[in-house]
């Protein structure tokens, strides 16, 4: 069973992609500090999550413990959750995790009683060295069931995020598994190949989307410095567009003012957020453009129109794209503009987008 604690996709940061294994308690701390003092969590980010690296050994009952760098996790969940946010930690199934630390095989129940026991709100669960022990789809399937029944045994609420690369169509069985989000893919880099790669052309399967399941691009790169600024907005779009999670993966004490409003804009996070659930999709393409559309709870409908091409184009949107026969209503969420129906065309910079949220009938 799976309990209901991602109406809409989560929220928050991860450690991973910035950091990597390079994390300890008080970089945990300053990132909770810099996700109150950016107005980060105040635009809806609320997780703050320690991804790999954090795991010592077992004490001689088999309880795992953190390494050094963690002195103390109940001390840093209460630290966390003293800020209003909450707090994420990551595991493997195999024995070892992708990074080669203690993973959870053999210690399932006693290491979700670990987390719940500390503190934690967030599991995210890896499938590294469990490849040698999962190879199957009914196997895989039953080490995460394992954990997810592990986890609500708890009593305390913990999302389950699924990582395992969207492998034996697990958007299939992630929620009777407990999941309330799946990795579609690969890891993420900071490159626009790579982002574009997973996030026009990898997508999970949009009838598996939905409250309390969502399918996972993996998290954001906006702010680690390997694209442009017209290629961060495409990547924040395209997010948004999927109701994709959005867990960011840079210093947040280093967010640039221009990354800022790519990831505080209120009305783009609205789209990402839609109480409606439903992951957005292509609805029309011609070569390199491509133009996008997701229903919204309001009747409204978010239209991105996206140029994966490497010089400028023009780009129209129609009543039709948003399954309207006539548009009443214009709202452009990147310029915060206006526009009438009958002026819908725009020139859309190389690997850039616009993006609309229309009203229509
Ligand atoms: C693989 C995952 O896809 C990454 O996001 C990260 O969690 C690493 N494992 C950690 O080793």
């Amino acid at each position: 069973a799976q309990l209901p604690l991602a109406p809409t996709p989560p929220m928050g940061w991860s450690s991973w992609n910035k950091f990597g294994e390079k994390i300890d308690d008080a970089t945990i701390r300053a990132m909770a500090d810099a996700m109150v003092s950016t107005g980060l969590r105040d635009a809806g980010y609320r997780y703050i999550n320690i991804d790999d690296g954090w795991q010592g050994t077992r004490d001689a009952d088999g309880r795992i413990r953190p390494n050094a760098k963690f002195p103390d996790m109940k001390a840093l969940t209460d630290y966390v959750h003293a800020k209003g946010l909450k707090i994420g930690i990551y595991s493997s199934q195999g024995p070892r995790t992708c990074a080669g630390y203690e993973g959870s095989y053999g210690h399932v129940r006693q290491d979700a009683q670990s987390y719940a026991d500390w503190g934690f709100d967030y599991l995210k669960y890896d499938l590294c060295s469990g490849e040698y022990f999962y190879d199957s789809a009914d196997t895989v399937k039953r080490s995460y069931a394992e954990m997810g029944a592990a986890l609500e045994a708890t009593g305390r609420p913990i999302i389950f995020s699924l990582c395992e690369y969207g492998r034996f169509d697990v958007g299939s069985w992630g929620r009777l598994v407990g999941g309330h989000l799946w990795r579609t893919t690969g890891d993420i880099t900071d490159d626009y190949k790579t982002m574009a790669q997973i996030g026009f052309d990898k997508n999970g399967k949009a009838e598996y989307a939905g409250s309390n399941g969502f399918n996972d691009p993996d998290m954001l790169e906006i702010g680690n410095g390997g694209m442009s600024e017209d290629e961060y907005r495409t990547h924040m779009t395209l997010w948004a567009m999927s109701a994709a999670p959005l867990l960011m993966g840079h210093d947040l004490r280093q967010t640039p003012p221009a990354m800022l409003k790519l990831l505080e804009n209120r009305e783009v996070i609205a789209v990402d957020q839609d109480a409606r659930g439903i992951q957005g999709k292509a609805v029309r393409k011609d070569g390199t453009l491509e133009i996008w559309a997701k229903p919204l709870a309001d009747g409204s409908v978010a239209l991105a129109l996206f140029n994966r091409g490497d010089a400028a184009a023009r780009m129209s949107a129609t009543a039709a794209d948003a399954g309207f026969s006539a548009i009443s209503a214009v709202r452009n969420l990147w310029t915060g503009g206006t526009h009438t129906a009958d002026a819908l065309g725009f020139d859309v910079p190389s690997h850039g987008v616009v993006m609309l949220r229309v009203e229509g009938k």
